[in-house]
């Protein structure tokens, strides 16, 4: 049998939160039926998160009671505070994702507070949800680099882990919120993380600033990590994270992880029906480090289609 990755697809949210071009509630709704028609799993659908922060998220409390096949799709949505976990648990949200920053300029940017007090109001709201049946995800955001600190130690990823641990999460993803590591820091880094936590708790983020997200998936999937964020066509980026490019692409994960023998479980070509049409709700070209290879491939295939009659 072939080893299984999971990816986590995080277009919806992170994706669409620094888009210029308002994307409808319905028009979310058709993007999340493509992915769910591509056979993805596991969907970060929103954020409830102020609407003056994050605009595009504003209709996150309309947007989770619809989900399409919530008995199949493990949908998660982001909460940065108590307010948060109550509108998400009105909404019917079942999983929770809280985002703490590695260091303190980035938690006053992001959500207005510092380091301690997102230390506290994360694992308070952790706890929270947990106490309330909802599994609880944290994610360490600017796990390598911080754009305006600088270079991380490995020393504070692993306590501010561990803290979340501590509260009762069931999962931590380490984040590389601006796209500044390199496969050798991810090795370093999540080989500590998974000695301390073990492989099954953790999860990645990357962002493709440098054209590097593949490798450093790559990277952390030789540490033993097996469940990844992406981005449909790489779309994304944190809007108070300045020089964060888009995420790892989906179809470039799935591309790389299936040529390697591990099964997504993701249907490339109904993917990139899901593509074309994010493509066009946010008016921009996108694609991964794959697009020109498949559609290459497609061009390949429609001319020995026509060979053959
Ligand atoms: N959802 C909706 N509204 C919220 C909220 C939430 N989770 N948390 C606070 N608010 C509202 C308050 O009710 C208040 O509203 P009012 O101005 O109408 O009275 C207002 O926001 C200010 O509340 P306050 O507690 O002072 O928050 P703040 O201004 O310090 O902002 C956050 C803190 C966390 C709410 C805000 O920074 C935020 O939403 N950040 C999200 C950033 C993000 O999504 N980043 C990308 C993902 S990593
Ligand atoms: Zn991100």
């Amino acid at each position: 049998m072939c080893e299984a990755v999971l990816i986590n697809e995080v277009g919806a949210r992170d994706g669409l939160q620094n888009q210029p071009v308002h994307v409808s509630c319905d028009d979310k709704l058709r993007l999340i039926e493509a992915l769910a028609a591509a056979g993805v799993r596991a969907i970060e659908a929103t954020s409830f998160v102020s609407p003056k922060a994050v605009p595009q998220m504003a209709d996150a409390d309309q947007l989770f009671p619809r989900l399409p096949y919530p008995e199949r799709i493990a949908y998660s949505a982001l909460v940065p505070n108590r307010r948060g976990l109550e509108r998400a648990r009105a909404a019917g949200v079942k999983e929770i994702a809280v985002v703490l920053s590695a260091t303190d300029t980035m938690n006053r940017r992001n959500i207005n507070m510092s380091l301690d007090e997102a230390q506290a109001v994360s694992a308070d709201t952790v706890r929270t949800a947990v106490a309330d049946g909802v599994r609880a995800k944290a994610y360490v955001a600017v796990a390598f680099e911080c754009p305006f600190e600088g270079a991380v130690a490995s020393a504070r990823v692993l306590a501010l882990s561990e803290s979340m641990f501590a509260a009762g999460a069931h999962e931590v993803v380490i984040a590389d919120t601006i796209g500044a590591a390199a496969p050798a820091a991810v090795k370093r880094l999540l080989s500590e993380c998974v000695s301390h936590f073990g492989a099954a708790r953790l999860s990645a983020h990357f962002h493709d600033t440098r054209g590097f997200a593949l490798a450093n998936a790559w990277a952390a999937l030789e540490q033993g990590i097996r469940k990844f964020d992406a981005s449909l066509g790489g779309l994304g980026g944190c809007p108070f994270a300045p020089g964060a490019a888009g995420n790892a692409a989906t179809e470039d994960m799935v591309v790389l992880f299936e040529q390697c023998g591990l099964a997504t479980g993701v249907d490339l070509q109904k993917l990139r029906r899901a593509v074309v049409l994010a493509g066009q709700l946010v008016r921009l070209r996108i694609g991964g480090r794959t697009a020109a290879w498949l559609d290459a491939e497609d061009k390949r295939r429609v001319r020995a289609a026509g060979a053959a009659k």
